[in-house]
């Protein structure tokens, strides 16, 4: 049944009214939304700052989002956050990155405790300075027994590793008897993923005009709807988010099936 919700402007024009910014089905909201946040050194470059201004602009975008999402009653929400490529950049600006996990925390932790936010991360620790491993990790902690939306940082993330990895891990459980060759099936290995207690994402947003996965969940992107927007990460909002799920919810979705209508 379609139940719409109607999405008003937080903030009200002169004239004392309040803006509408879309229209969504509730019952079609996507479960799982994943971000490839781009576009934060082009922001900078264009009003002659350092790329660093960029990302730290950027953060604040990423607090806008997370309390839309969570009140749409999205479940997962994984924010690309630094890729296991992004350590090819300039010392200055890897130290930058690996420094905001820590100052995005401590100004918004308090705010997504109270919110229900749960807050994750996946990505390979081992190369993550513990200064930021630490920030992480105690947001998990705190935030490990709410219920509201998750919060999935991929930091030092690459798509390639986590399948290659996963990959070792099936063939240790083989040598040891634990599993046998044929027990091995998609459901299978999905749960030797960074995602295991995550459903594959139903929509995917890359802001900045690129189209590209730059190694983003190669394998739980098989089913994804892409969104595409020459926006840049700091200029994104809540509107720019609104009309992808509006986007997201005039498409169909088949999985290689007939529309029920067709059958
Ligand atoms: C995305 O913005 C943030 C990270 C990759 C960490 P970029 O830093 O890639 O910005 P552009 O693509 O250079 O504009
Ligand atoms: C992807 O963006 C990684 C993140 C957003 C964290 P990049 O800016 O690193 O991707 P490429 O290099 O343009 O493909
Ligand atoms: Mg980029």
């Amino acid at each position: 049944m379609l139940e719409k919700i109607k999405l008003w402007n937080s903030k009200k024009t002169k004239e004392g009214s309040q803006e509408g910014i879309g229209e969504l089905d509730k019952n079609s909201i996507p479960q799982h939304i994943a971000i490839i946040m781009d576009g934060n050194g082009r922001w900078a470059k264009k009003r002659a700052l350092p790329r660093i201004a960029g990302h730290h602009e950027g953060m604040k975008v990423i607090r806008k989002i997370t309390r839309i999402a969570n009140s749409l009653e999205v479940k997962t929400l994984t924010l690309y956050a630094f890729s296991t490529e992004n350590w090819k950049r300039p010392k200055v600006e890897v130290d930058y990155l690996m420094k905001l996990p820590e100052e995005f925390l401590s100004t918004f932790l308090p705010e997504l405790i109270e919110e229900n936010v749960r807050v994750t991360m996946m990505g390979d620790e081992g190369e993550i300075p513990s200064h930021t491993l630490n920030a992480v990790q105690k947001a998990m902690e705190q935030t490990k027994d709410n219920t509201g939306l998750q919060l999935n940082f991929a930091l030092n993330y690459g798509s390639r590793s986590e399948i290659l990895q996963a990959t070792k891990d099936v063939l240790k459980d083989v040598k040891n008897g634990i599993i046998s060759e044929e027990d091995i099936t998609d459901e299978l290995f999905s749960s030797y993923l960074m995602t295991k207690s995550m459903s594959d994402p139903d929509l995917l947003i890359r802001t900045s005009g690129e189209m590209r996965l730059s190694n983003f969940m190669l394998w739980q992107l098989a089913y994804t709807e892409f969104w595409f927007t020459d926006v840049l990460w700091p200029d994104f909002n809540e509107q720019h988010f609104i009309q992808a799920i509006e986007e997201f919810q005039r498409r169909s979705r088949r999985f290689g099936g007939l529309q029920s209508e067709e059958s």
